[in-house]
């Protein structure tokens, strides 16, 4: 099995790659990721979706790719050059919000709405806020983060946070979670139904 081949990417995925390379885009999400968002958004018919960290909306096509018609995502970041870009390439699909925001505000201020899949790809939602962000997921919901493999680039101190990171997954009661070391290093974790915690 290859696992990068025969990936059917969704249509808009080359226009976005282009606008990704004419800005030096640096922290784009890989495709294996995308293609588990999109299996992941397909099991959730008419679902509710989230992601934090839009970049210029690579993972954002993969979601809606996987998406029935009756589902909306919503994304938020918190650069205007990306968010122009992504709402550009999606201005004409309503099941869509691209929203310029802080996460470490937007996050607090979402405590009344709830999520089928949170695909958490900037530091608030996962780094920080985490909790408050699982609080967001509805039971059965899933949270998805990636770049948990350490790479040469890291900061110093930034290994530790994402062993802290993977610990406060591991032990939190409300998760079933599964580590993939493959991609960029992929964490799927999703909250129980109420009551099993
Ligand atoms: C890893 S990139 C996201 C990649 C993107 N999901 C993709 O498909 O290519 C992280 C993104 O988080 C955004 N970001 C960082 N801090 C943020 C914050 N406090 N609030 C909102 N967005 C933030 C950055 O602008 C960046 O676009």
């Amino acid at each position: 099995m290859q696992d990068h081949i025969n990936l059917m990417p969704p249509t808009e995925l080359d226009e976005i790659q282009k606008a990704t390379e004419k800005i030096g885009f640096s922290m784009p999400s890989d495709a294996q990721a995308g293609s588990l968002l999109r299996t992941l958004s397909a099991s959730k018919p008419g679902g509710l979706f989230l992601e934090l960290g839009t970049g210029t909306g690579l993972s954002l096509a993969w979601i809606l790719d996987g998406m029935d018609k009756e589902a909306k995502v919503i994304s938020i970041d918190h650069d205007p050059e990306l968010v122009s870009i992504a709402q550009k390439i999606f201005e004409k699909n309503e099941r869509i919000t691209i929203l310029c925001a802080d996460g470490d505000e937007w996050i607090p201020n979402a405590r009344d709405q709830r999520f089928d899949l949170i695909f958490a790809d900037a530091w608030p939602g996962k780094f920080r806020l985490l909790e408050e962000t699982l609080a967001l997921l509805k039971p059965g919901g899933y949270f998805v983060i990636d770049d948990m493999l350490p790479e040469p680039n890291w900061p110093e101190g930034h290994a530790e946070k994402a062993q802290q990171l993977i610990a406060d997954l591991e032990n939190n009661p409300e998760l079933v979670l599964t580590k993939m070391n493959w991609s960029t290093g992929l964490i799927v974790a999703v909250k129980k139904s109420d009551g099993q915690s």
